[in-house]
């Protein structure tokens, strides 16, 4: 079996972790091998000596993206949930995986959608200059310009936004076994 990286970006409580999960339980159903590959597990333990200047979100990024290598070209399914905040460092991860081996997510929640919610409290602390270079705050977010998927996580549900990621890699998978390019056009 062809491994494939779905790799999640997207602001801090857009879903990309909630997501990353349903969408691996899904596929385990399916008796998929799937490896979640996700920042704020990977900051408590191989990344813990990272913080998010640029230059550690990229070590933090480059890291992440060589876990998820070594998983697809082992045939697992690699969904990797990461702010991933930089264009380049995104297609860092693209030529590290490889193009055709990695799926684009956006998840594209507004940081006024993600505020609200704000399930850790991190928007209140960073608005008042407790945490500093906070993604959507005070550090920028450089959306996708050409993702190969876009989950207005704002405004569906849970429910509907896994059947729709659900489609889509199985999409790509059956395109990874046939070897063409994608049903999805
Ligand atoms: S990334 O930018 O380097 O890709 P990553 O996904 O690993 O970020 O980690 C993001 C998580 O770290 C957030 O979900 C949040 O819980 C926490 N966090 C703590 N400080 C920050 C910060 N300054 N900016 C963004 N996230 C932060």
């Amino acid at each position: 079996m062809q491994g494939h990286a779905f790799w999640f970006t997207g602001l801090s409580g857009a879903g990309k972790t909630t997501l990353a999960n349903a969408l691996a339980d899904r596929l385990r159903q399916e008796g998929r091998a799937a490896l979640v590959i996700d920042g704020d597990h990977l900051r408590r333990q191989l990344c813990c000596d990272l913080g998010f200047s640029p230059k550690d979100r990229r070590e933090n990024l480059r890291r992440a993206a060589a876990v998820a290598q070594l998983a697809v070209e082992q045939g697992f399914l690699a969904i990797v949930a990461l702010i991933s905040p930089y264009r380049e460092d995104r297609a860092m991860a693209r030529r590290m995986i490889g193009a055709s081996r990695m799926s684009e997510i956006y998840l594209s929640a507004s940081v006024d959608c993600c505020a609200s919610r704000d399930p850790k409290g991190l928007y209140a602390r960073a608005s008042q200059g407790l945490i500093q270079n906070f993604t959507g705050i005070s550090a920028p977010y450089e959306p996708p310009e050409a993702a190969d998927l876009v989950l207005d996580t704002g405004s569906f549900s849970l429910e509907q936004t896994v059947e729709r990621l659900l489609f889509y890699a199985h999409c790509r998978i059956q395109d990874s076994e046939c070897g063409r390019g994608s049903c999805l056009g």
